[in-house]
């Protein structure tokens, strides 16, 4: 399989972007990331796309009347570059039907949890570990799941865990959990770049 062009799709401070961009030019990943999309100006992950000589677009939604209109120009974008595989890094918008249709089985999440706790409609960042340590479980982790119509309920391609320590405090959860979220994302990137993830129903299998 030739390098696979990559789209990513950003809202915030870019860490996993940072990984897949450093895991291309340490040759782990057989892609190009050809654009990078921000709903958010302020984006520092605008900074890192910039920084290492990739597309970098801020792409305002208030420009656009409503989130379909919002998403075909993201989608626009995405074609104009023949992107191959959309990665969601830390994107906090819902895809629309149209763009789940049009790159089905091609988009790729990280979510901070191990899926199906602590996920679903408004169950992201912070609040995720918020959850975790509320609830007082022993063991979290991150999931890379392929994106279906669903929030944080597409077929999953790996899993990692992390135990929760009794003294953690969110911040020291999402510090941990973050680190093993630039290992398995990287992974699953690489594993979709050598062709070697198909689906089955919901389960993902690996070549
Ligand atoms: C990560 O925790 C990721 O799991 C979640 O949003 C956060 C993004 O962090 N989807 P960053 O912008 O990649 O640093």
């Amino acid at each position: 399989m030739s390098s696979v062009n990559i789209g990513v799709l950003i809202s915030g401070g870019g860490t996993n972007l940072q990984s897949i961009i450093d895991s291309i030019n340490d040759g782990y990943i057989d892609g190009e990331i050809k654009i990078v999309i921000s709903n958010r100006e302020d984006a520092y992950g605008l900074i890192r796309a910039e920084r290492a000589g990739i597309e970098a677009l801020y792409v305002d939604r208030y420009k656009y009347n409503t989130e379909k209109e919002y998403n075909e120009r993201i989608i626009q974008e995405l074609k104009k570059r023949d992107i191959e595989l959309v990665v969601l890094a830390g994107y906090l918008k819902v895809l629309s039907k149209e763009f789940v249709d049009e790159y089905e089985g091609r988009i790729i999440n990280i979510h901070p949890s191990l899926i199906p706790s602590f996920c679903g409609e408004g169950c992201y960042g912070e609040k995720v570990h918020s959850m975790v340590l509320d609830y007082g479980v022993k063991v979290t982790g991150v999931t890379v799941h392929f994106v279906d119509e669903g929030t944080d309920t597409g077929p999953i391609i790996l899993q990692k865990t992390v135990d929760v320590k009794d003294n953690d405090t969110v911040d020291s959860l999402k510090e941990r959990v973050l680190k093993v979220e630039h290992e398995a994302l990287p992974e699953a990137v690489r594993l979709f770049c050598q062709d070697r993830l198909t689906i089955k129903g919901r389960k993902v299998i690996i070549d």
